[in-house]
């Protein structure tokens, strides 16, 4: 558990805000994937603490970065902490995606991501890239205005966008777009909304090719005690918390 102090908090849309946040030590290790449960401070309806995937690691400057989209008392809460205000985590939680890919540098990896699920999928492009590889990424978005972090996402590798009303991209959701048809990929990571990730979990398979999906049930504890976040998967039911978020897809009944 820590304290961490808040250095910026940017409203990136009306509907999202980047949390920037630092500690006087130096940030432990976290891995991509890995989330955090944030206690909501001043709130006298939100009691549990909220998960929220580590969008992004600074090491230099000790920062982490969360990117929240506001959808209820508890994220609205977030959106209004200052610079200078504390807040308390437990993490790093969970498990993580795979870097280290078996088959080497060359393969060529497509990072999938919608609405908010975007979030996770910059530090893991991060890390991927630091590792050698050349990670590739495919967002989807309603509109223009929604898709976010753009610049720091060009930063990292090449980025295919689809959005709904077509104001930028391709027009679709990315299961749709052209490069999926023209180019083949060894490996695919996913987050997003559910109908989403199912549609990419079914190209994966179809076109077998591995797929990691992070999942975000609902979830209360984020430790394993109250089973409210359990997935039905071929291992039998797990929680997301603690044996996810992150899932092979081939190991979920998505598909059956
Ligand atoms: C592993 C994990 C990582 C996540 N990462 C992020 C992230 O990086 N950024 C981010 O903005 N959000 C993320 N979420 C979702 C986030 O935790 C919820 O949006 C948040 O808990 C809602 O809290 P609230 O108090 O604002 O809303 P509440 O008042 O609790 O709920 C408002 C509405 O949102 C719905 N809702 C609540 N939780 C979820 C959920 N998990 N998925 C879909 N709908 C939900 C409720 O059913 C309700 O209708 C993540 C969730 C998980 C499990
Ligand atoms: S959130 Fe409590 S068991 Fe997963």
């Amino acid at each position: 558990m820590l304290d961490l102090e808040v250095t910026g908090n940017l409203r990136l849309h009306p509907n999202y805000c980047l949390l920037i946040l630092t500690a006087a030590e130096p940030l432990p290790d976290m891995l991509p994937g890995q989330f955090v449960e944030v206690k909501v401070e001043h709130s006298s309806t939100t009691f549990l603490r909220r998960p929220i995937s580590i969008n992004y690691i600074d090491r230099e400057k000790n920062e982490l970065w969360l990117l929240i989209q506001l959808i209820g008392d508890g994220t609205r809460r977030m959106a209004e902490y200052q610079t200078g205000d504390f807040i308390n985590l437990l993490l790093p939680l969970g498990n993580s995606f795979t870097t280290d890919i078996p088959g080497g540098k060359g393969q060529r990896l497509l990072l999938i991501g919608g609405g908010v699920g975007t979030a996770p999928l910059l530090y893991l492009g991060e890390v991927l890239k630091k590792s050698g590889y050349q990670p590739e990424f495919l967002l989807g978005a309603r509109s223009q205005g929604d898709v976010l972090q753009l610049e720091d996402f060009n930063k990292i590798g090449p980025v295919h966008i689809t959005t709904e009303d077509g104001s930028l991209g391709e027009k679709g959701y990315v299961t749709n777009h052209s490069i999926l048809r023209n180019a083949e990929y060894n490996r695919i990571y996913t987050c997003g909304p559910k109908p989403m990730m199912v549609a990419v979990a079914k190209y994966a398979a179809e076109n077998t090719i591995p797929c990691e999906a992070s999942l975000e049930n609902t979830m209360a504890c984020g430790f394993g005690a109250c089973l409210c976040c359990v997935e039905d998967t071929q291992d039998g039911n797990l929680c997301v918390c603690t044996e996810g978020p992150i899932f092979n897809t081939e190991k979920l009944k998505w598909l059956n």
